[in-house]
């Protein structure tokens, strides 16, 4: 989400809507789910409609991005795609408070799970390929919670959890799970290669050589999308 790479008067306004309560998404469906519509099409073209992975996204909140998927998944007729959304439901951790300049706050975008579920349940979200995994990434990002869901595969990735140790941390969980090529999303990509996304996607490139990325273009205000391959033997 890009509130803190808004203007202060963007963000003043989002913070009245959010204070009246008033629901706002923080992603732009219609921005989104072409960028969502081309990924999909694309892993199916190059490695086969059998061979597709699940969706994985960092940072769900009210869970705008995840009922896009959902919608684009049910277009495509990817029945057998599951979503899994990682997140504290509690807002960004403390640490945001000293990251990247302290743009994000400690609890910025807290959604109890209960009200994300509802959300997500008046969108038509199907509960039985659709998975909330509530905490902090410290302790949901673990081979366990792999294991528990058996995840062998992700195709398409999106990290929007905005602060540099986060967006590290997804990365990082993903990386045996990136098996032949999975499409990444930044939703809050700043040109800046010391701050957050944007750094941890350089670190998690340098310490795993044996996958290399080309740019899968970009959507407004402030995403980026990434093709991550392993690279030939
Ligand atoms: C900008 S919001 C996500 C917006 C969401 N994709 C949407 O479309 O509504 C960022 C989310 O990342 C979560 N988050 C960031 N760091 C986290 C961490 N270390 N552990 C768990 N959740 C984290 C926050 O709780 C917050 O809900």
């Amino acid at each position: 989400m890009v509130r803190g790479l808004l203007p202060e008067s963007a963000n003043k306004k989002i913070e009245k809507l959010t204070m009246d309560n008033v629901f706002i998404p923080l992603v732009s469906s219609a921005e989104i789910e072409p960028k969502y519509n081309r990924a999909w099409k694309y892993i199916i073209e190059r490695i086969g409609h059998d061979a597709k992975g699940d969706y994985l996204e960092f940072g769900v909140s009210h869970g705008s991005s995840l009922s896009c998927m959902h919608r684009v998944l049910k277009e495509l007729k990817l029945n057998d795609v599951r979503l899994f959304g990682f997140d504290s439901f509690e807002g960004m951790p403390e640490s945001a408070a000293n990251e990247d300049g302290g743009v994000w706050k400690p609890g910025q975008f807290a959604s109890p799970i209960e009200f994300t579920r509802k959300l997500l349940t008046d969108r038509g979200v199907d509960w039985s390929r659709t998975f909330l995994i509530k905490g902090w990434f410290n302790e949901t990002l673990t081979p366990e919670t792999v294991k528990k869901h058996s995840i062998t595969k992700a195709s398409v990735i999106m990290i929007d959890c905005d602060i540099y140790s986060s967006s590290k941390a997804a990365l990082t969980f993903c990386v045996p799970l990136i098996k032949d090529l999975a499409i990444v999303f930044f939703d809050d990509w700043k040109d800046d290669k010391d701050f957050g996304e944007y750094k941890a996607f350089e670190e998690f490139l340098k310490e795993n050589p044996q996958f290399e990325s080309e740019p899968f273009g970009d959507y407004a205000p402030t995403g980026k999308i990434f093709v991550v391959s392993k690279k030939a033997k």
